[in-house]
């Protein structure tokens, strides 16, 4: 690259499914993340788009009046922690119409053997649960997803690092096919892969019952961290806070110089962990204090909520309408267009 050349921008992406409340591990394993990428922070990219994955969670939500509120809770979750509608685009997935359709092109070039592979369905498939045409081709609506916004970076946990990888894969044979189409995202994990354990020590996850929510009510979370799991140690034998699911979520919420504090603790001895909690407790209130506040704020003014998904489902529209409509001219939907450049030369 010469030296004055100007990189291309980078482009982040990423949806969240609107499935239940937000917990602290797709806070710290997920959200968290997009926050920083959203342009004007310090691990900024040039364009964020972030959105409400309702469609992908029609599979498991069957209920519209359940889903309606979801949809709504986890845009309000969502900037009251930080995600700013003016620096990023937040929108509803369903509001972009263009991505069903380029699912649709997508779908046609992808390999049935492909999505078997893929964890959802093969999981669901093994314990022999019956999977829906929604589930099994839930990573095509995905690679759409990513695709319609030109996408360059996608920061995601572990588990959709396949979904990214079939994207490149759908994206790649139709550039192949049609010419060059589509630009390929690459997915951006968290430091370190950190797994948030949840209140038992296994990850925390909705399907373990083992959660702690990041909008909780103080009363219940203080009762949801009083019954963390815990070893049944004397007080006085010291301890490793290293691998203790109880120090992990406590190191999470509180500010540097308490872990410290809370480590030499630990590997001292002659406490119980009943302190420990009352700690995590307090700092979990502080931690989140400022997000609750923005959150109440925005409980209370609907018809702004209801503005801001609606000016960022006219921006993603904008973008998705343009990389539609190249993709539909390539591969021969569009009857006004000539025939793009790849394929009259192949032809010739
Ligand atoms: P759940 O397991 O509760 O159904 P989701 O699969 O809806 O959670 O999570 C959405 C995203 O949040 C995941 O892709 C992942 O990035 C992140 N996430 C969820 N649970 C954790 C966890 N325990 N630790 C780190 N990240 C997590
Ligand atoms: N499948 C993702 C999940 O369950 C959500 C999602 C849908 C997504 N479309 C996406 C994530 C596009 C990143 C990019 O977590």
């Amino acid at each position: 690259m010469p030296i004055d050349a100007v990189p291309p921008p980078t482009r982040a992406l990423s949806g969240i499914q609107p499935t239940g409340r937000f917990h602290w591990g797709n806070y710290f394993g997920a959200i968290r993340q997009y926050i920083e990428l959203q342009p004007g922070d310090r691990q900024a990219a040039d364009e964020a788009y972030y959105f409400i994955a309702d469609l992908h969670a029609l599979t498991t939500v069957r209920d519209p009046a359940v889903l309606r509120g979801f949809v709504r809770d986890a845009a309000i979750d969502l900037v009251a922690l930080g995600l700013d509608p003016e620096r990023a685009v937040l929108f509803v997935q369903s509001d972009v119409p263009e991505v069903t359709e380029l699912t649709w092109l997508l779908m046609t070039v992808t390999p049935m053997g492909l999505l078997e592979r893929c964890h959802a369905y093969k999981d669901k498939k093994t314990r022999g649960l019956p999977a829906d045409a929604g589930l099994f081709t839930y990573p095509v609506l995905m690679a759409a997803d990513i695709l319609a916004y030109d996408a360059t970076v996608v920061p995601v946990g572990e588990d959709q690092v396949q979904h990214i990888e079939v994207c490149r894969d759908l994206a790649g044979t139709f550039n192949h096919l049609y010419g060059e189409v589509f630009t390929l995202p690459r997915p951006r994990l968290v430091e370190g892969g950190a797994k948030v354990p949840g209140t038992d020590g296994q990850k925390m996850s909705k399907s373990y019952h083992n959660t702690l929510d990041v909008f909780e009510e103080p009363a219940t979370l203080k009762k949801q961290i009083m019954r963390i799991t815990t070893d049944s140690r004397p007080l006085e034998e010291p301890k490793e806070p290293e691998g203790d699911h109880l120090f992990q979520l406590f190191s999470l919420v509180a500010p540097a110089a308490e872990q410290e504090v809370m480590a030499e603790l630990y590997r001292r001895g002659g406490f119980g962990y009943g302190e420990v909690k009352k700690k995590l407790v307090e700092a979990a209130g502080q931690f989140f204090a400022d997000a609750r506040a923005r959150r109440a704020a925005l409980e209370a003014d609907p018809a702004r909520v209801d503005a801001m998904l609606e000016a960022g489902a006219e921006r993603a529209r904008r973008k998705a309408g343009e990389v539609l409509a190249r993709a539909r001219r390539a591969c021969g939907l569009d009857r006004t267009a000539p025939p793009p450049a790849a394929v009259a030369r192949r032809k010739g």
